[in-house]
């Protein structure tokens, strides 16, 4: 096993913050989630003399008299769960075989995160503890684990029973590794390639990468001249990675799937890039047989990473054409720097000004108003990540010796803009410098309106108008109804925009005794 490996499996299941549980849930053997691939036993009775007998059976509220049936009555026997993702569990749920005839009517429980080293479940004395079962073939029965266990597989040992060692079970726990991640619109897909399938008998069908998400009907489909496509997914901050899936081209009259694909991941479109293996060799995959089933694969060793790459290798029809999804632990409270949730309970998404080259048109000394602070490269605290609102960590936009004050962050390439946010601070609550208090909170009283513009233009000079156009602007937000002077301001773009500088214009009241206007911008925040 990598040192790496070694290091995120002890970030999986070491870090108890993770596994805050705030409930607990059947995890999949009901709902069919957990597939017949992930359940295995120490042995079966031969499906040609029972054929209600299978591990596939195993599932609490199964139909008829189906059931998983060890092959032996035997005291040794198990059936195992691989539950994909590491869960912490707290509970069990058994039942019969519904025939009137066979149950378990004591049992054990052992776990493990690997299928190769195992513990059993103890009871408050450190023994193995003893499981009651069930009563009868058809109640369920459910057991709680006071103290719940972290693992990805888990067995049930048959101790003893009622006619045959046979059952049906559902694991009570959850899996915070275990969420999707590539959910559209937060995040992000690019591609090698694009080309719809087939114009003329498939209009609907873009075939671009963003019809790539699992939730789609469509897929992404490559150029059948692409000689090394990939399909690509930005999942936001970097984030633990547990599983991925992948399903065909769906609404389409002719056979597109992928049936056997790469993983690379990285932290940076620039790389470096790292292949997805196994015991040491790269590893493939094997996906789809159809159009529309989804072929999910559980990483033996989960990795923390951005960007990650399906590289089609084999596939059905002209070109690859799929849809993929990307499972793991998302991101819970404050997003880390350089990354923001747009409204409270949004993904972590890109902040695509942080760091930023930033500048503002006005030179000005503020000595004199704010006291001790010097100016110099006052623009870029606006884009330091640093949302304190103390006047100290922000940027000031005023009129006092230029008469349009725009401020204005280089984004380092043209890009998709959806949105700004502005963190503001209003002149009020400031805790010390009183002084400064007063004076900046009837200069922001005078402000009436701040504009975000985007353009391809870079302006260094005081010509403002010619970047402040009606074809440049995302959107604005004005003094009525108090919506300025909010501790945070949300503009949203009224048309995609797209470009490389991104402006914020501040305008002042023609109509207050003073002329003088500020705004305070603590943090801006751009999203794609
Ligand atoms: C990505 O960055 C995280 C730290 O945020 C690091 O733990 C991880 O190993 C990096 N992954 C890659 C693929 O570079
Ligand atoms: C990843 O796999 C590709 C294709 O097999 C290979 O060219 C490349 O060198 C590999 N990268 C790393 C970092 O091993
Ligand atoms: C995919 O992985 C296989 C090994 O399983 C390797 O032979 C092949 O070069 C890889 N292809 C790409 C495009 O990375
Ligand atoms: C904000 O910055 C000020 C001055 O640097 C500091 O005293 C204060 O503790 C900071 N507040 C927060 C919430 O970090």
């Amino acid at each position: 096993m990598s040192c790496a490996r070694i290091t995120l499996i002890l970030m999986l299941f070491s870090s108890s913050k993770a596994w805050h549980c705030s409930r607990s849930e059947p995890l999949g053997l009901i709902t069919e989630d957990i597939r017949s691939w992930q359940i295995s036993a120490s042995s079966s009775y031969p499906n040609r003399w029972d054929r209600y007998c299978s591990t596939n059976y195993a599932r609490v509220y199964e139909t008829g008299t189906k059931a998983w049936c060890a092959k032996r009555k035997s005291p040794s026997e198990w059936i195992q769960v691989d539950l994909g993702v590491a869960a912490s569990i707290s509970g069990v749920m058994t039942q019969g075989r519904c025939d009137g005839r066979e149950w378990v009517t004591s049992f054990k429980i052992s776990y493990s995160h690997d299928a190769f080293h195992w513990k059993y479940v103890n009871d408050a004395y450190d023994n193995h503890r003893l499981f009651e079962g069930n009563i009868d073939s058809c109640s369920v029965r459910h057991s709680y684990i006071d103290k719940p266990v972290i693992g990805r597989f888990l067995r049930f040992h048959t101790i003893s029973w009622k006619g045959h060692p046979s059952m049906r079970v559902e694991i009570l726990g959850c899996q915070p590794c275990k969420q999707p991640l590539a959910l559209p619109p937060y995040a992000k897909t690019t591609a090698s390639s694009e080309s719809s399938p087939n114009k003329r008998n498939s209009p609907s069908i873009s075939g671009t990468a963003q019809d790539s998400y699992l939730l789609t009907k469509g897929a992404w489909c490559a150029q059948k001249s692409d000689k090394q496509p990939w399909l690509q997914i930005d999942v936001g901050p970097p984030t633990i990675l547990t599983a991925v899936s992948t399903k065909g081209l769906g609404e389409f009259r002719k056979k597109r799937w992928v049936t056997h694909f790469n993983i690379s991941y990285a932290n940076s479109t620039t790389g470096p890039w790292y292949n997805y293996s196994e015991s040491g060799n790269d590893y493939s995959f094997t996906a789809n047989t159809d159009k529309y089933t989804e072929r999910r694969h559980y990483f033996a060793s989960p990795f923390k990473a951005r960007f990650i790459r399906f590289y089609p290798t084999k596939w059905k029809g002209k070109q690859p054409c799929m849809r993929a999804g990307v499972f793991g632990c998302p991101q819970n409270g404050i997003c880390q720097k350089g990354y923001l949730r747009v409204a409270e309970d949004s993904p972590c998404v890109e902040n695509i000004a942080y760091g930023r080259k930033s500048y503002v048109n006005n030179k000005r000394h503020f000595k004199r108003h704010v006291g001790e602070w010097s100016g110099s490269n006052q623009a870029q605290r606006a884009v330091d990540g640093d949302e304190n609102q103390s006047i100290h960590h922000c940027t000031i936009l005023d009129n006092f010796y230029v008469s349009r004050p725009f401020w204005m962050v280089d984004l380092g390439h043209s890009t998709p803009i959806s949105g700004v946010v502005i963190v503001t601070w209003q002149g009020k609550n400031l805790k010390t410098n009183s002084p400064v208090k007063s004076s900046y909170y009837d200069y922001m009283r005078n402000l009436r309106k701040l504009t975000v513009y985007v353009s391809s233009e870079k302006r260094r000079s005081k010509k403002v108008e010619k970047i402040a156009k009606e074809s440049n602007k995302c959107g604005y937000v004005t003094s009525v109804n108090e919506a300025l002077f909010q501790r945070r301001i949300h503009i949203e773009c009224m048309k995609p925009m797209n470009g490389r500088y991104l402006y914020i214009e501040a305008e002042g009241a023609e109509d207050r005794w003073s002329k003088v206007f500020s705004a305070v911008l603590c943090e801006v925040m751009a999203y794609s």
